[in-house]
C-alpha cells in the first residue's frame, strides 16, 4: 500500500485464475475510489490441449495450469512493471470450478503469500465475472447481471462484493455448453459458439422450429439441454431423408438453434429487469458477462430489451467477458478493501454458489461446477 502526501491510498493486487481451461494472471491497481486500472492481464488458453476430446479434460487442465501458473505470474508482473514488493495482496480463484485447476491456483497463490508475507484473498470465480462492470465502467451497486458462459447462466442482483441475489438460473446446461454440443453434432469446430454463430449468419432461422424451453413458466429460470436433443433429432431426420447434410442444411439448423437461444434470453432478461425494477426503480444498469456474451445476435437482443425497458445495457470488452485474472484481481481488491483476508487454510471449492440463500440448481458439468 502506498500513501502519498495528499493521503491517497493506492492498492496493487495480483490475481490468479485457473478454474477451467484458462491459466491467467493479472495486476490491477486502484487509487482511492477512482476507477481501477488493469496494469497487465495474461491468459494462456488450453483449447488445443482438449480439442481431440470434445470437452475439457480435468486432469489435462490441472497439469497445464500447474505448468503455466508461474510463467503467467512472471509475465503479468513484468508487463505491469511491478515487483512482488509493490503488491498489497494476492487474489486467487478459490472456486467454483474443476477442482484440480482450482487447487493449482490456490497452491501457487499460497506459495507466493508464504514467500513474501503478502495477504491472501480467495475469490469466487462468479463474483469475478459479476464485478467486471465495476472494473471496466465503475458501475455503482446495485445492478443487474446476466452471466452467460460455458458453465454458467444466471441472473444476479449485485449488491456488494459478497452480496448477490439470484433471480433465476439454468436448470440444466449453460448456453455455451449448448453451443458447443451443437457444434459437435454438426461437425463444426470447438469452441462451438463462434462456429455456430458464423454458420447461423448464412442460415434461415425459420426453416427448423426449435422449442423455447421454460417460456411458459413465469420465472427467470432457463433450460438449454432440450435444444441439443431437438437439434439431434432434426439432423438425423435430414440425414435419414437425404443421406447427409448440405452446407445450407447446417446453416439453417444453426440459425434455428441460435434464434431459440436469443428468444429465451431476451424474454427471461425482460422478466429479470421487471423483477429488478420492482426493487430498484432508479437508473437500472444491466450488465452481461461470460463467453456467450460474445455472440452478436444475443448482444443485439439484450441491448434492445434493455432499451425497451428503460435500462442501461453494459457489455465489457470481450477479453474481460471470458475467463481472465483481471476480474479476479479486481474482486480480490474489493474484498481486501472491505477487510477480508484468508490464511493458509484457504480451501479450493468445486462448488460455491454466489447466493447462498437460493436453493442449488445444478450439479457439476463438463466445463466445471455450475453453482
Ligand atoms: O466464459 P467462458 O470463456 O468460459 C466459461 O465457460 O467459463 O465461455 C466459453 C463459452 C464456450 O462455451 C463458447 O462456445 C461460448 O462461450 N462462446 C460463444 C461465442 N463465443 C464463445 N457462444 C455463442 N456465441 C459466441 N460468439
Ligand atoms: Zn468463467
Amino acid at each position: 500500500m502506498q500513501w502519498s502526501g495528499r493521503m491517497t491510498r493506492t492498492l496493487t493486487i495480483l490475481g490468479l485464475e485457473s478454474s477451467c481451461d484458462d491459466t491467467a494472471a493479472a495486476v490491477v491497481r486502484q487509487t482511492d475510489d477512482e476507477q481501477a486500472q488493469i496494469l497487465s492481464s495474461i491468459v494462456f488458453g488450453q483449447t488445443e490441449l482438449h480439442s481431440a476430446f470434445g470437452g475439457v479434460v480435468p486432469e489435462i487442465a490441472a497439469r497445464a495450469h500447474a505448468e503455466k501458473l508461474d510463467v503467467s505470474v512472471k509475465q503479468a508482473l513484468t508487463e505491469a512493471g511491478v515487483g512482488l514488493h509493490d503488491l498489497d495482496a494476492i487474489a486467487v480463484t478459490a472456486g467454483p470450478g474443476l477442482i484440480g485447476g482450482v487447487i493449482s491456483g490456490v497452491m501457487c497463490a499460497k506459495g507466493i503469500a508464504a514467500g513474501t508475507g503478502l495477504p491472501l484473498v480467495g475469490v469466487n470465480h462468479l463474483a469475478g465475472h459479476a464485478l467486471t462492470p465495476r472494473l471496466t465502467d465503475g458501475v455503482a451497486y446495485p445492478y443487474l447481471m446476466l452471466l452467460v458462459s460455458g458453465g454458467h447462466c444466471q441472473f444476479l442482483i449485485a449488491r456488494g462484493p459478497e452480496s448477490f441475489t439470484r433471480l433465476g438460473s439454468t436448470i440444466d446446461d449453460a448456453p455455451g455448453e449448448a453451443f458447443d454440443k451443437t457444434a459437435r453434432l454438426l461437425g463444426l469446430q470447438q469452441p462451438g459458439g463462434p462456429s455456430v454463430q458464423a454458420e447461423a449468419e448464412n442460415g434461415d432461422p425459420n426453416r427448423y422450429r426449435f422449442p423455447r424451453p421454460l417460456l411458459d413458466r413465469p420465472d427467470c429460470n432457463l433450460s438449454f439441454s432440450g435444444l441439443k436433443t431437438a437439434l439431434m433429432r432434426m439432423r438425423d431426420q435430414v440425414v435419414g431423408e437425404k443421406g447427409g447434410l448440405t452446407r445450407q442444411d447446417r446453416a439453417d439448423l444453426c440459425a434455428g438453434f441460435q434464434a431459440a437461444i436469443v428468444d429465451v434470453l431476451r424474454e427471461k432478461t425482460a422478466r429479470a429487469i421487471r423483477l429488478y425494477l420492482e426493487e430498484n426503480p432508479a437508473c437500472p444498469t444491466v450488465a452481461v458477462a461470460g463467453g456467450v456474451a460474445a455472440n452478436s445476435a444475443i448482444r443485439a437482443a439484450l441491448k434492445q430489451v434493455c432499451a425497451d425497458n428503460g435500462a442501461r445495457f453494459l457489455a465489457p470488452p470481450l477479453s474481460l467477458c471470458t475467463d481472465n485474472a483481471a476480474m479476479i484481481a479486481y474482486a480480490g481488491l474489493e474484498r481486501f478493501k472491505s477487510g477480508a483476508r484468508d490464511g493458509m487454510e484457504l480451501g479450493a471449492r468445486p462448488r460455491w454458489p454466489l447466493d447462498q440463500s437460493s436453493p442449488a440448481m445444478l450439479g457439476s458439468g463438463k466445463k466445471g461446477a455450475k453453482a
